[in-house]
């Protein structure tokens, strides 16, 4: 088969989150597999490996024309292609930045020129739109795939074999904008009713994802948890009755990592003088090693005995940072080091910041987004908190279990709840701790419990790394259920 999948962001070259890691792995998984595939992304940067491949078009935006080039890569069995347009320049570190109607007609523009790649653009002599063809969209940016799809040529007996699948990576975003905002998606008028949705906090108001959810052949979520919570009203974010009425068509398929990039054995981020690579049978060496290299870079006390406690993300209410915040005088009465690496909310930067400033021999709390500290912090941490609020699948706790690094996490939600089971001292079964509410006691409970172990009973602390590093957290498995879906959409009629 042949699969493009399309996204606003894609690691390494750009990323802001989890959907960048999916896009650069899920796409190299299905190639492993036999299948054709593409990825398709906005060019915000210079890339050296991709070069121009001589295509120019020309697209109608807001009443405006715009051309766009497209630059082309090969890279691991996958052909990446990047749309070239002024209007996604400059901005690698800012890939959502601007004013609504700024980003609206950028993904407009991104998505017209994407689902018309598998005809004009040629990746190794040959174009995609020859074969049976999938697309695969994700997230509110790229919703307006499956419409297009639709309109400009399903509805014209155009590409009718080609399928399309919507993934939900986070159902709180959702392209929201007044109903007039219509006028700019330039779709004929009787779509205007897949685009309107009304509810009590927008009232009646325009909005992408409803419509990409509508005009999707499946929909995906990326768990199996979330899945479900999107059906609920608290889950759905105004989106959950056209998800209960489209439901035939859902499923959930819990990520997986890439595990070339976040493998303590391969990781580059761990090749230095004091850093050192590890695996399962060098894990009683190679880890504490990690640790005291990262205690060492940040300044803080180098001490095999004290737990290491640490948190990467973005510092939003999503990520209940708010709550570790209310934690962090408990956790600094104990005997623990806390590392917490992101950006996001500035009052949340500020309590990093002071955190760190009032126990400088104790906490550090790096503001900013380095890769590099990422892969640090996860092979150096004993501990990985993850207080989410919701979270749709979670990548930090996989990465963490890869690592022996033992993750707390809230676990009533999504992607949580699929792959963290709490520990049970008698059986020695489960993976972490896991806490059952969204509450900064809560979080110290189950906290309190994990310090216990880490200290009294080294055995069960090795079996839980054990038993973390053991999985299979690769996206083999997770790409053959992609195909499964694929194929079910390919012969849905
Ligand atoms: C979003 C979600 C996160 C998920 C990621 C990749 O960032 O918030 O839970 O892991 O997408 O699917």
């Amino acid at each position: 088969m042949n699969v493009i999948l399309v996204a606003a962001e894609c690691a390494p070259f750009s990323k802001t989150g989890g959907l960048g890691d999916v896009a650069g792995a899920l796409p190299k998984a299905l190639a492993r597999r036999g299948h054709r595939v593409m990825v398709v992304v906005p060019r915000y940067a210079e890339y050296e490996e991709a070069k121009d491949v001589g295509v120019r078009k020309r697209y109608k935006v807001a009443g405006q024309d715009m051309e766009v080039m497209y630059f082309h890569a090969y890279i691991d069995g996958v052909d990446f292609v990047f749309i070239d347009s002024p209007v996604f320049r400059h901005l690698s570190n800012n890939i959502y930045g601007g004013n609504r109607l700024d980003i609206l007609k950028r993904m407009v523009l991104f998505c017209k020129a994407a689902v018309e790649v598998p005809w004009y653009v040629p990746c190794g002599g040959v174009c995609y739109g020859d074969g049976n063809l999938a697309f695969i969209a994700n997230d509110w940016h790229t919703a307006l795939l499956p419409v297009y799809l639709r309109a400009y040529y399903r509805d014209h007996g155009l590409m009718k074999y080609t399928r399309s699948v919507l993934v939900i990576h986070n159902i709180a975003h959702q392209g929201r904008g007044p109903v007039d905002d219509f006028s700019y998606v330039d779709l004929p008028g009787h779509y205007l009713d897949s685009f309107k949705l009304y509810d009590p906090v927008g009232g009646e108001h325009f909005n992408i994802f409803a419509a990409g959810l509508k005009a999707a052949d499946r929909v995906l979520t990326v768990s199996h948890g979330y899945s479900w919570e999107v059906k609920t009203l608290e889950g759905g974010w105004g989106l959950h009755n056209i998800i209960n009425e489209n439901d035939w068509k859902f499923r959930g398929i819990v990520n997986g990592i890439d595990t070339k990039e976040w493998n303590p054995k391969f990781d580059i981020q761990l090749h230095s003088d004091d850093y050192t690579n590890y695996s399962l049978e060098t894990l009683n060496v190679g880890k504490p090693q990690c640790k005291a290299a990262l205690q060492k870079e940040l300044g803080l006390p180098v001490r095999s005995d004290v737990p290491l406690i640490g948190f990467i993300g973005r510092l939003d209410h999503q990520k209940g940072v708010d709550l570790i915040a209310e934690a962090v005088p408990w956790m600094m009465s104990q005997d623990v080091q806390l590392v917490m690496l992101g950006t996001g909310r500035p009052d949340l930067e500020e309590v990093l910041r002071q955190m760190e400033h009032q126990y400088r021999d104790k906490a550090r709390g790096w503001v900013g987004f380095s890769v590099k500290t990422a892969h640090r912090i996860t092979a150096g941490a004993d501990i990985l908190l993850m207080p989410s609020r919701f979270e749709p699948c979670g990548l930090n706790q996989l990465y963490a279990m890869n690592y022996g690094t033992i993750p707390v996490v809230h676990a009533v939600v999504g992607g949580l709840r699929d792959t963290v089971q709490q520990f049970d001292p008698y059986s020695e079964t489960g993976l972490g701790w896991t806490f059952d509410s969204a509450e900064a006691g809560k979080l110290i409970h189950a906290l309190g419990n994990c310090l216990l172990t880490y200290r009294e009973y080294k055995e069960s602390w090795e079996g839980l790394q054990r038993r973390g590093m053991t999985q299979d957290l690769s996206w083999d498995n997770a790409a053959e259920k992609y195909e499964e879906v694929l194929v079910a959409a390919k012969y849905q009629w």
